[in-house]
């Protein structure tokens, strides 16, 4: 027999790790756990249990105690007793356990990754290789974060006590992702691990008490969604970060609207991956297999939607089939095995569900040639070609080892298809030149980009998206600010001012005038063609303002929409017009102090003191458009992830009725400086000083529907404005409580949210005022990796 013959008929043998030792550990506790609550495990009378099985084989692996809501108290308590002394001990100190936890992680190794895989499904090769080393490798990062606490986020204090709840398909892994920063800036958790696979956060628990961890400091509760929701939704909770469906993060959005959580939301996602024509198809072949079957394809990051350009798509397809046909499916013990076990027969079936159905609607569907076990949950490597944009095989996340795929001629056109979903989190992009992979990553709805690479991670680089797949990072300093609150925050309750009532003798000297809305950079009337009477402190007349509607609001929001190109303008071109309105309202100094005092009643040296600032913060943000400046991380890989600063897109703000100049200038300047389009609703009680302001950005060169004002009672648009699907974030600064009802209403896209929660902020102050907080609301960080190297 020639020696090619041998090499080809030549099978794996196999390579099985054994599994007695974490069956060993499982057993010594009596196959049944409890709950880890204030650093004791304890299973209190009356609770009942669930099973977790091996999914590879469907053998039942051990018992779970199913929390109550005792338990929910009793962990957020231990959670909240222990949280002043974990953060006073500082950061040095917090380090040195977060250090400890990192190295017993890998002491441990072994046993992590078995227990895993046993409980997951998920091939040991990946549970040793990546999950287990990128858990140990984000508790050292994190340790080193707690050290650097106080020097690299001065007046940053930790929020209180985190709720988290993770998913089943990286469990350890997303358990650190949660529970490494938190700790480092001072808080102390209750965590949820999914119900198929909370065996490895319950022996990570015993790492926290090897460790030393002081008690209630990590808290872990098992159980099923209802346990979730009732930790998210506890009075005592004050951060609550989610990871899982995209159905579920926006039922807790809702579930904790108005109660002053801090929130963190990593959803779903369909993330394209584009292969040109010049790409390295043998690489971009071998990367797709790690976009798309690492883990079974249960991955929020998969590369589950395939575009490729049209001109290498027979070879391409040709050769990725062939590729899908070696894959070697089986036991997840076995170290050679590729594709491992689907989670649980509930995920098989569903995956089953969506692929029948989804088929029905076209696409050709190529199944991997590799015997898949009839026991167990396992499903095939599936490719399902020549699926058009609209079907529900493009759309839905599948959340198995499917691929669905089309293809594109045009950079443009395949930017389309890869925004064409209601999600936002990765994409990869392959092509061999790199302006044309650096033009395309900008242009892709997403908060990861991976170029001639896919699926890479690291505790230095943020992680997470935008629209439907969530808002808020994790990893990286972005992730770090999710676990802090800025310490000047005020505690205080805002102060609700009743707009001064009068007759309708007009202010002496005046002349009759009312401002109509600032749409496109035009003037228009309001909608409803009413006005509303706006008095002076004393009573008189000082004018009328348009009574803005909800049409308005959709009118000034497609005029925002098709002033993006905003975005792309240069940063040098956004600071020259933001000095040139802090000059034109130089100009107008003494005008604008008299319109305040005459509503407002102030002093005129006040007034003109806000105006003053005003005119400061406009300085400061056209400074900072183009100091804004992003990172380039030091990744483990032979390259380089740049986190970039986006704007985060059409925000929409609901402007503070306190200083109404001030108020509204410093919550503008930092978002047009970041290339942020706006619809703005002024103050209600003093609206005026936001239709002085149109006339002077209509002076300062400003492109038409950057900035759109339109006046109205706050609570006749607020809806409107949080439930729009074209709007990104919301802004509310005003006085009549509105947060619940805007965080109930953003989940329509799950735009982001930064609303006041009835606190007061001093917009005189430097820090409450201005800084670095309002350019962070004002960005999204997207990390974009690139390998470089022959
Ligand atoms: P899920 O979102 O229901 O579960 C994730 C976690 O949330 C689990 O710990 C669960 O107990 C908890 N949970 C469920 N309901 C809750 C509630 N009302 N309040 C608080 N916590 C709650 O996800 P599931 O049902 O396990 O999977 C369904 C689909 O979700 C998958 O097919 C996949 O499409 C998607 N998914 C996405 C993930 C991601 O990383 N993006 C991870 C897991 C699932």
């Amino acid at each position: 027999m020639k020696v090619t013959k041998i090499l080809e008929t030549m099978d794996y043998g196999t390579a099985p790790e054994s599994s007695a030792a974490a069956l060993k550990w499982i057993e010594e506790r009596g196959a049944d756990f409890g709950l880890f609550i204030n650093g004791d495990f304890v299973k209190p009378a009356g609770r009942e249990s669930f099973e977790t099985h091996n999914p590879a084989n469907n053998e039942l692996l051990a018992k779970l105690c199913q929390a109550q809501t005792d338990d929910v108290d009793a962990a957020v308590s231990a959670a909240r007793g222990a949280q002043a002394g974990w953060e006073s001990m500082g950061g040095a100190a917090r380090s040195k356990y977060l250090y400890a936890i990192a190295r017993l992680v890998q002491k441990h190794s072994r046993l992590f990754a078995v227990l895993e895989t046993l409980d997951n499904g998920k091939p040991i090769r990946e549970s040793r290789d990546i999950d287990v080393p990128l858990v140990a490798r984000h508790f050292y990062f994190h340790a080193g974060a707690a050290v650097l606490m106080a020097d690299e986020m001065p007046d940053h204090q930790a929020l209180g006590v985190a709720a988290q709840v993770i998913p089943w398909n990286f469990p350890l892994l997303m358990l650190a992702w949660k529970i490494a920063p938190a700790l480092a800036m001072g808080n102390t958790v209750v965590l949820k691990p999914a119900e198929y696979t909370s065996l490895t956060a319950l022996l990570f628990a015993e790492i926290c008490q090897e460790a030393g961890l002081p008690n209630g400091v990590v808290n872990i509760l098992t159980g099923n969604g209802s346990v979730g929701e009732q930790v998210v939704i506890h009075p005592d909770v004050d951060k609550v970060a989610f990871t899982g469906s995209t159905a579920v993060g926006r039922h807790i959005r809702q579930a904790i609207a108005g109660q002053g959580k801090a929130i963190t939301l990593e959803l779903g996602g369909k993330s394209p991956y584009i292969v040109f024509d010049d790409a390295d198809i043998d690489s971009a072949v071998e990367g797709l297999v790690d976009a798309i079957w690492l883990n079974q394809g249960q991955v929020c990051c998969a590369g589950s939607r395939l575009f490729v350009q049209e001109g290498v798509a027979e070879v391409f397809h040709r050769k990725l089939r062939s590729r899908m046909d070696k894959l070697r499916i089986g036991d997840p013990m076995d170290k050679s095995i590729d594709i491992g076990a689907i989670v649980d027969p509930v995920q098989l079936q569903s995956i089953k569900r969506l692929v029948d159905e989804g088929l029905e609607e076209g696409g050709h569907r190529h199944v991997a040639a590799g015997d898949c076990p009839s026991e167990g949950s396992f499903y095939p490597p599936t490719f399902i070609s020549e699926v058009d944009p609209a079907c529900r095989l493009m759309q839905e996340e599948i959340f198995g080892p499917v691929l669905v795929g089309s293809t594109f001629r045009t950079p443009a056109e395949a930017v389309a298809l890869a925004n064409n979903t209601r999600y936002g989190l990765a994409a990869s992009i392959w092509t061999e030149n790199i302006n044309l992979a650096l033009d395309l990553a900008p242009k892709i709805v997403c908060g990861v980009a991976w170029i001639n690479t896919t699926n890479q991670f690291d505790a230095a680089a943020g992680f997470g998206g935008c629209r439907e797949s969530g808002f808020g990072r994790e990893g990286g300093w972005e992730g770090l600010y999710a676990y802090a609150r800025p310490s000047y925050q005020s505690t205080g309750e805002i102060e609700v001012i009743t707009p001064p009532q009068g007759s309708s003798e007009p202010v002496e000297g005046s002349i009759d005038r009312t401002p109509k809305l600032f749409i496109a950079g035009r003037q228009v009337r309001p909608d409803s063609g009413y006005s509303t009477p706006v008095y002076s402190s004393t009573g008189k007349q000082l004018g009328f303002v348009g009574q803005g509607n909800r049409k308005d609001i959709r009118n000034a929001v497609e005029a925002a929409h098709a002033a993006r190109s905003w975005a792309k303008s240069t940063a040098h071109l956004r600071a020259q017009i933001l000095y040139y309105i802090a000059e034109n309202l130089s100009v107008r100094r003494e005008e604008f102090a008299q319109r305040i005092t005459a509503m407002t009643g102030a002093a005129i040296e006040s007034a003109k003191a806000e105006v003053d600032l005003s005119i400061d913060r406009l300085f400061i943000y056209a400074a900072w458009a183009d100091k804004y400046d992003g990172a380039a991380h030091g990744v483990p890989i032979r390259g380089v992830a740049l986190a970039m600063h986006e704007p985060v897109g059409i925000i929409g703000m609901l402007c503070s009725d306190q200083a109404p100049l001030l108020g509204m200038v410093s919550i503008l300047a930092p978002a047009i400086a970041m290339g942020n389009t706006c619809v703005v609703v002024p103050s209600q009680a003093y609206p005026l000083a936001a239709t002085d302001l149109y006339q002077v950005l209509e002076t300062s060169d400003l492109p038409a529907g950057v900035v759109n004002i339109v006046t109205a009672a706050h609570s006749d648009v607020v809806e409107t404005l949080a439930g729009h699907m074209e709007v990104d974030s919301l802004w509310y600064f005003g006085a009549d409580g509105h947060s619940a009802s805007i965080e109930r209403a953003s989940v329509t896209n799950l735009k982001r949210t930064w609303v006041n929660n009835g606190r007061s902020r001093n917009w005189q102050d430097a820090k409450q005022g201005a800084g670095k907080e309002f350019l962070r609301q004002a960005t999204e960080v997207k990390n974009i990796w690139i390998p470089y190297g022959e």
